[in-house]
């Protein structure tokens, strides 16, 4: 299993490229199944969970093919065509969907485009217990007849399904996507209130729209879809990850340091900003990006909530914590989008930070300086908070489980050592 050896205390400075975002890449690809006409998604990250959906859909009879582009910097940004030419199976067996939760958003174009699906439940997850229910009520809504049986969710819309107004009780990304994609062929109007406004809903949303979808109401709480009988291919550049940009920006903040994230887009992260211009990092547009970069011999401490778009993502909140860990005073971080998302602590507390956990608050009191550890992560976000941690830590960090961290994040050591960060990646 690999590992990622850090040798801490190096700035970070130079030019990182920011790769298209994960998380709107994953529901592009699965809008692939509402055609039977190509989509070519361009920029779609080189990321483990993109390998992993691709493997669903060529289970569904989606032809795939990979394009590389040169992009500057030596790296590469990937065009992805897909064709579901004809769908040959609508089921997603239990080991596709353990390793990715994802892979649920292929039940809503499945049911719009065959009439049913069967996709296994994806159980609990290392950030808390991540249920479907708001998917699956929403699909009753639209005509569709849901049974769990054995482990799976088997929904059924032999006649087709209707548009429905549908009121989400809490603000669901994944719901939001999947109603929205089936909600495009259903017969007739569907609004969906109360819906995410996560900027990659909005990009699925101007996706569909160029495949022939009617939406109105992109980038608000309330998306109104009026079905259409077909839907036909289109090309697309997915937009860049906030969560990645936002993430170095923390590791350039953290270690003193000075980089361009080329690709990057502040506009999509202004609560982040907020938080981090408060800690005493300066940001700045540039023509190609950002830069973000810190002066100052140590941030201070800020209070910080995780929230739905625009408030500050809970993508960034472990990151955030590791940033906290050597400000100035105290901070307290507070997540409300998931229970059970501080298993980073532990870790970052074993590298000489000071955090006590009281329910959905942490509550950080900075320390002079981290010391390198050997480390764990249970899932994407926590381990790359890790990550952080050891660039500016004293020492040498050792992070085990990396396939947490190739989940979302391409080429990771590259881009750091690329700006002066001492980081291998051990295989043994
Ligand atoms: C997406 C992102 C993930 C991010 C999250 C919140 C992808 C692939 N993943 O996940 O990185 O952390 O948004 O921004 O885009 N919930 C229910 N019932 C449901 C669905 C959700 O109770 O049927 C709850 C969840 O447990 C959670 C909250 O709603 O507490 C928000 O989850 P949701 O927005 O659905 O997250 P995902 O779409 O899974």
């Amino acid at each position: 299993m690999d590992r990622i050896r850090i040798r801490g205390g190096r700035p970070l400075v130079g030019t990182i490229h920011i790769t298209g975002a994960k998380n709107a890449a994953l529901p592009l690809m699965a809008a692939s199944l509402l055609t039977d006409e190509t989509l070519i998604l361009k920029n779609v990250p080189r990321v483990a969970d993109i390998v992993s959906l691709g493997d669903v859909l060529a289970r569904h009879g989606v032809s795939l093919a990979e394009h590389g582009v040169d992009g500057d910097g030596g790296l590469c940004s990937r065009c992805l065509s897909l064709q579901a030419k004809s769908i040959s199976t609508a089921t997603v067996p239990y080991e596709l969907v353990r390793k990715m939760r994802a892979s649920i958003l292929v039940l809503g174009p499945l049911l719009a485009r065959c009439g049913e699906a069967r996709v296994s439940l994806p159980g609990g997850c290392a950030i808390g217990n991540r249920p479907v229910d708001l998917h699956l009520k929403a699909f009753e809504q639209l005509g569709a007849r849901i049974e769990l049986v054995d482990g799976y969710i088997t929904a059924a819309a032999p006649r087709g399904l209707h548009g429905a107004e549908i009121r989400f009780p809490t603000v669901s990304v994944g719901a939001t996507e999947n109603i929205m994609m089936a909600a495009c062929l259903a017969d007739g109007e569907t609004v969906i209130a109360n819906a995410a406004r996560e900027p990659e809903v909005s990009d699925l949303a101007r996706c569909l729209v160029a495949m022939g979808a009617k939406i109105s109401g992109i980038d608000g709480d309330r998306l109104v879809i009026s079905g259409v009988s077909r839907l036909r291919g289109t090309g697309h550049e997915v937009l860049p990850d906030r969560i990645e940009t936002g993430t170095y920006m923390m590791a350039a903040g953290m270690t003193g340091g000075d980089v361009e994230l080329v690709g990057g887009r502040l506009d999509l992260l202004s609560s982040v900003v907020e938080k981090l211009e408060e800690a005493g990092i300066k940001v700045e547009n540039t023509q190609r990006g950002l830069r973000v970069w810190s002066n100052e011999s140590a941030t201070h401490g800020v209070d910080v909530m995780t929230q739905t778009y625009p408030g500050f993502p809970t993508d960034l909140q472990a990151q955030m914590m590791a940033l906290m860990t050597t400000s100035r005073g105290a901070s307290m971080i507070t997540e409300t989008i998931f229970e059970n998302r501080f298993m980073h602590v532990p870790e970052l507390c074993r590298m000489g930070a000071n955090i006590t956990v009281h329910g959905a608050s942490a509550l950080i009191r900075g320390v002079p300086e981290l010391t390198g550890a050997q480390v764990m992560a249970t899932d994407l976000r926590a381990s790359v908070s890790l990550v952080i941690a050891g660039l500016a830590a004293d020492g040498d960090t050792v992070i085990n489980r990396v396939y947490h961290l190739d989940r979302g994040y391409e080429s990771i050591e590259q881009k750091l050592a690329n700006c002066g960060a001492d980081i291998v990646r051990i295989n043994d």
